[in-house]
């Protein structure tokens, strides 16, 4: 990863957060965004401590000015890009999600934020990677995508859109040696999961345990690198084996 440039969105929290750590160890670029300020700036002072090079940016993936803005400022330092990881995601597991309850606006959103920022990121990203004669890009989907998920339609629709989106940019951009892959978590342990972990448990796996940050990130850390130069348009389900039993 030495003399790579990588960006992951949400980068402040759970497999973001240790998605750079894993990229800033192997000495890569990190370039790491997220919009929660003070939680980014904290995971700066943690990856800077690894000697790797390190750049927040703070946005919104879902706008497209900050979107456009953070890969030109990423050109602007660093003059290439070589991996875009599209992390950042939301879910509101909280209120009743069927489409009949959702609220239009939670609808826009999630979708917003899930789906259009896999868009916006790599609308800008690709031609960068294109003048730097490939790329990879990892989105985040989840085993969301794969089967339905009752009163979490706005998210799984957002998450199945992502598998949808990953497919076609992998032969649109094969040729031009950008490879496009996606992974779909089961259910990892971080604060987005956490409470509702801790008050209805985890889903059981073949494996026997929760998953942890760095089973997604370890993994993408592989997408990322040549050892998976033939692979792409894939799409992973890090799960323990969850989906294999479904
Ligand atoms: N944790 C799981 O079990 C699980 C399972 C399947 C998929 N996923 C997916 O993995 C990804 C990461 O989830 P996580 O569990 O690490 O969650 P997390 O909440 O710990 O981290 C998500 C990060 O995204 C950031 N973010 C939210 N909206 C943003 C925006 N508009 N612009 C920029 N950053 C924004 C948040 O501030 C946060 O730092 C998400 O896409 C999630 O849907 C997680």
């Amino acid at each position: 990863m030495k003399d790579k440039v990588v960006v992951i969105t949400g980068a402040a929290s759970g497999i973001g957060r240790k998605t750079a750590s894993l990229f800033a160890e192997k000495k890569a670029t990190v370039v790491i965004n997220d919009i929660n300020e003070a939680l980014l700036k904290e995971v700066e002072q943690d990856l800077l401590k690894t000697g790797a090079t390190v750049t927040p940016i703070i946005g919104d993936v879902s706008k497209n000015s900050d979107v456009q803005s953070m890969m030109a400022e990423t050109i602007e330092r660093h003059g290439k890009l070589d991996i875009l990881c599209n992390n950042a995601g939301v879910w509101w597991p909280d209120s009743d999600n069927d489409v009949v309850n959702l609220e239009e606006e939670i609808w826009d959103k999630i979708i917003s934020i899930n789906l259009k920022s896999v868009y916006l990121c790599s609308k800008y990203a690709i031609p960068k990677m294109i003048d730097n004669r490939g790329g990879s890009i990892i989105n985040i989907a989840s085993m969301a995508a794969l089967r339905g998920w009752k009163n979490m339609d706005a998210y799984t629709a957002s998450k199945g859109g992502i598998v949808s989106l990953t497919k076609s940019m992998a032969i649109e951009y094969g040729k031009y040696n950008i490879r496009v892959n996606a992974i779909c978590p089961g259910s990892i342990r971080t604060p987005l999961t956490e409470k509702s972990q801790d008050e209805v448990g985890y889903p059981s796996t073949p494996l026997g345990r929760v998953g942890l940050p760095e089973d997604i990130g370890k993994t993408i850390l592989f997408l990322a690198s040549d050892d998976s130069a033939y692979l792409t348009g894939g799409i992973l389900p890090i799960d323990g084996g969850r989906a294999a039993r479904q």
